[in-house]
């Protein structure tokens, strides 16, 4: 086990406000790429943002380090200089700014480095889609920034007992911190998506001064940030009980899958919840009417809006499905593509509606399909926040097949949004819907075993099937979805379970030890005072 961090102002000391509190919970350093609402390119964003609220609310004392990209740098709240860090070794000067997630009480750093991370295009990408070519030097920047926080080395007072790093961007993350001492804080690697590997030739280990005898960085010839994470780390986790399982068959671990099974019962899923208050029907002020489990009515002028908006045909009873997604062929967008003209022609009521941008074949594709049926199928190529939420709350369907999915957070969007999903049986859409004909007493939509395009337009006919011809059945699984819990508390309450593996409650004993000394410490200093105004020196 890690050693604890040393106390260094504020933090879990056991004593809030005074009070002995019950437990002293755990300082936890969370480092992402993007962190909603500063930056999002998917999932990754979204988990990062609720996930800390969510662990707040636990008592966890989290803070959050991110790239300082432009958007994050406008979207922080209360942003103030918080002193050097040795980030980019010496190359470019990096500081670290102190500010809050908006809307919220967590503090956290962006590391300011413009040189790295002022930049058009995303996070990832220039503007023409193509990777930055220093994006391991721009992410091994984010690391040692952690890294220095980890440890102490720069003005901030405050230390963790652990640092939670997500996804490639923050694989180095476990490895220097080992590599720095025993006087460590406790880590935890959580993989979003094994696809996304961080992998960069060998020699660029050398422009970021890694060690060249580190077998941990090393995967097939290259320097691996993701493989470094998960073979580094104290714990590995991912997104779903289903992907952990996958993550260790040669189906679905992307070459890593004899990495994954290495770590053994370290190496465990815990499902993604959703943040509830960003994605509520009842307050979403994206809708043109809002609606809740109790009262679904406004679903229906949902609808209304959204074909307005799209220029879909004006029919309440006609079947809307969409798709709100990143067009890659990790989400069958490629099968959809070549299913969906059959399908709109079979069914004449049929409606689609898609938002996306991805591969560029993919997007030429969906628009030609949008040109060859007008006013049923509405596409939108690009990237936009509003639409998403008009599309789960105004739609029948959402098609969500998958290659493979860690976990999926649009299906529970959808299904919090009465959308009924038909999804692929895999990662966290196993584990998160549950298919009509297997128990229709808990289902919760349409699921279909093959990654085929046969598996996938069989589920899509079985549901428009159901939605033609048994409406009582339709609207008890979309009641039930809307009224289905896919809040964070309880996988928050899985990852404070597995903090507290690494970094334990402090004794009873330990604590009342510890209480003693701050009375001693109060009553030395009361008399101290009491001194001084008495002898006046
Ligand atoms: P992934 O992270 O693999 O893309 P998830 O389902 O976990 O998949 O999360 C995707 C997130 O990104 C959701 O919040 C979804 O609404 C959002 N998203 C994806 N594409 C777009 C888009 N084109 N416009 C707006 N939001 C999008
Ligand atoms: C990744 C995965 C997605 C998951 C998200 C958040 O982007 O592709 O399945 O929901 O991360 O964990």
């Amino acid at each position: 086990m890690a050693a604890r961090a040393d106390e260094a102002g504020g933090g879990s000391a056991g004593c809030v406000g005074g009070a002995v509190v019950a437990d002293a919970p755990p300082r936890v350093l969370l480092v992402a790429s993007e962190i909603f609402p500063l930056a999002k390119t998917g999932g990754l964003g979204d988990v990062c943002g609720a996930l800390p609220k969510a662990l707040r609310q636990l008592g966890v004392d989290v803070r959050l380090l991110m790239p300082g990209y432009p958007c994050a740098l406008d979207r922080s709240a209360d942003l103030r200089i918080a002193g050097a860090v040795d980030a980019d070794a010496g190359e470019s000067s990096a500081r670290l700014l102190a500010g809050r997630l908006p809307d919220s009480d967590i503090p956290l750093w962006l590391l300011d480095c413009p040189r790295l991370y002022q930049r058009p295009g995303t996070p990832y990408q220039d503007p023409s889609g193509s990777d930055w070519p220093d994006n391991a030097r721009r992410y091994a920047a984010l690391c040692r920034a952690a890294v220095a926080l980890a440890r102490g080395d720069t003005a901030a007072r405050w230390r963790p007992d652990l640092v939670h790093c997500h996804d490639w961007h923050t694989g180095l993350v476990p490895f220097l911190l080992r590599r720095a001492g025993v006087a460590r804080p406790a880590t935890v690697f959580t993989v979003h998506n094994a696809a996304f590997q961080g992998n960069f030739p060998w020699a660029t280990a050398e422009l970021l001064d890694l060690p060249d005898d580190a077998a941990g960085l090393e995967f097939y010839g290259q320097l691996s940030f993701l493989k470094a994470g998960i073979v580094y780390a104290d714990k590995v986790t991912t997104v779903s009980p289903t992907y952990a399982r996958e993550l260790r068959s040669r189906e679905f671990g992307c070459g890593l899958e004899g990495v994954f099974a290495s770590r053994g019962a370290d190496f465990v899923g815990i499902l993604n919840g959703i943040d509830t208050e960003v994605w509520n029907p009842a307050t979403d002020a994206f809708l043109a009417r809002r609606y809740s489990p109790d009262d679904p009515a406004g679903k229906g002028a949902c609808k209304n809006a959204l074909q307005a908006q799209s220029g879909l045909r004006q029919d309440p009873a006609a079947p809307l499905a969409m798709f709100a997604s990143r067009l890659t062929t990790q989400k069958m967008a490629d099968v959809l593509a070549e299913r969906m003209p059959t399908l709109l022609r079979r069914h004449a009521t049929l409606q689609f509606a898609l938002l996306g941008s991805g591969e560029h074949t993919l997007e030429r594709r969906f628009i030609e399909i949008s040109r060859e049926f007008p006013g049923r199928a509405a596409i939108e190529i690009g990237y936009a926040e509003s639409t998403a939420h008009r599309l789960h709350a105004g739609a029948d369907l959402l098609l969500h097949g998958s290659r493979f999915e860690p976990c999926g957070l649009t299906q529970m969007y959808a299904m919090r949004y009465g959308t009924i999903p038909i999804v692929r049986c895999v990662g966290g859409l196993a584990d998160s819907v549950a298919d009509v004909e297997t128990d229709a007493s808990t289902a919760t939509g349409f699921v279909f075993a093959e990654a085929s395009g046969r598996a996938f337009e069989h589920a899509i006919e079985r549901s428009l099937e159901v939605y033609a011809t048994r409406p009582e059945v339709w609207r008890e699984v979309r009641a039930r979805g809307l009224a289905a819990d896919f809040g964070w508390s309880r996988s928050a309450a899985a990852y404070l379970d597995l903090y507290r593996q690494l970094v334990p409650a402090p004794s009873a004993a330990a604590r009342l030890a510890a209480w003693h000394q701050r009375i001693g410490d109060l009553a030395r200093a009361g008399r101290a005072r009491a001194l001084v105004a008495r002898t006046g020196t």
